[in-house]
């Protein structure tokens, strides 16, 4: 049996009271995977958040994290701070924030590393843009980005990170990956964390998730696929019943 995680990252979205009805109306449908369940919320909403999935299985996180552990970086949240929260899992990473807020692999890497050592997860998103693909460099691309992430990464601490294969064409633009196209490069990405760790167990159990305009109607193509473990849903999570379909669909896999 196949380990699922349905992520919904909410982006800049919901304030924390619609964050927090969703999040008790969420609950009240007692999903029976709701432990492969989670929400990436605005740090705003962490705490409320944590109250209002009290007593359920579902997950929760955050979006990114500053990997100092305080000092003067005026705006930003220590790894600490999310800790106290309660998180279970926390974004790195994504393309948004490599594109928009100079996030690098370094930073990443940093990241990373800090997160685990407090016991929250990861989730490493990867992914290569269209210019990219159409010179057919998707492959170095995201070779690139995972040897860069895992630098210095034990081996015993790899599977305490979950990687994310959005690529960048397919966030938000309504055309996803075909089926075979995901399974491609999630099954690639298995061989680099392969190739680097020179061992199979790793690379068979690391959670490879799938991004990109992920809805009820593509997902039950995608989550079969044998080298995907579950999605990194953007607008469709905004959404009650497509976040709880997806979730069904997941179960039945
Ligand atoms: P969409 O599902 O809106 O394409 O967003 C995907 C994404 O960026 C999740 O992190």
């Amino acid at each position: 049996m196949k380990n699922f995680l349905i992520a919904g990252n909410w982006k800049m979205n919901k304030t924390a009271k619609e964050a927090v009805e969703f999040a008790k109306a969420l609950k009240a449908m007692k999903l029976e995977n709701e432990k492969d369940v989670a929400i990436l919320v605005p740090f705003t909403h962490l705490f409320s958040i944590a109250d209002a999935l009290d007593g359920s299985s579902i997950r929760f996180g955050a979006q990114n994290v500053h990997y100092e552990d305080s000092g003067a970086y005026t705006g930003e949240i220590s790894v600490k701070m999310l800790k106290e929260t309660g998180v279970d899992y926390c974004i790195v990473g994504h393309s948004e924030r490599r594109e928009y807020f100079n996030e690098t692999d370094e930073t990443v890497n940093l990241k990373l590393k800090k997160l685990i050592s407090s016991g929250i997860t990861p989730i490493l998103c990867v992914g290569e843009s269209l210019e990219t693909r159409e010179e057919n460099l998707q492959t170095e691309f995201v070779e690139s980005q995972i040897i860069k992430a895992f630098d210095g990464i034990d081996r015993v601490d790899v599977n305490k990170i979950v990687i994310a294969y959005e690529p960048i064409w397919a966030i938000g633009t309504g055309k996803t990956a075909t089926p075979e196209e995901a399974e491609e490069m999630c099954r690639f990405i298995r061989e680099i964390i392969q190739e680097i760790y020179n061992d199979s167990v790793i690379s068979e159990q690391i959670m490879v998730l799938y991004g990109g305009s992920m809805k009820p109607d593509n997902a039950e193509d995608l989550l079969n696929k044998p080298n995907i473990n579950g999605g990194l849903i953007g607008g469709a999570s905004l959404k009650l019943e497509d976040l709880a379909t997806i979730a069904e669909i997941a179960s039945k896999i």
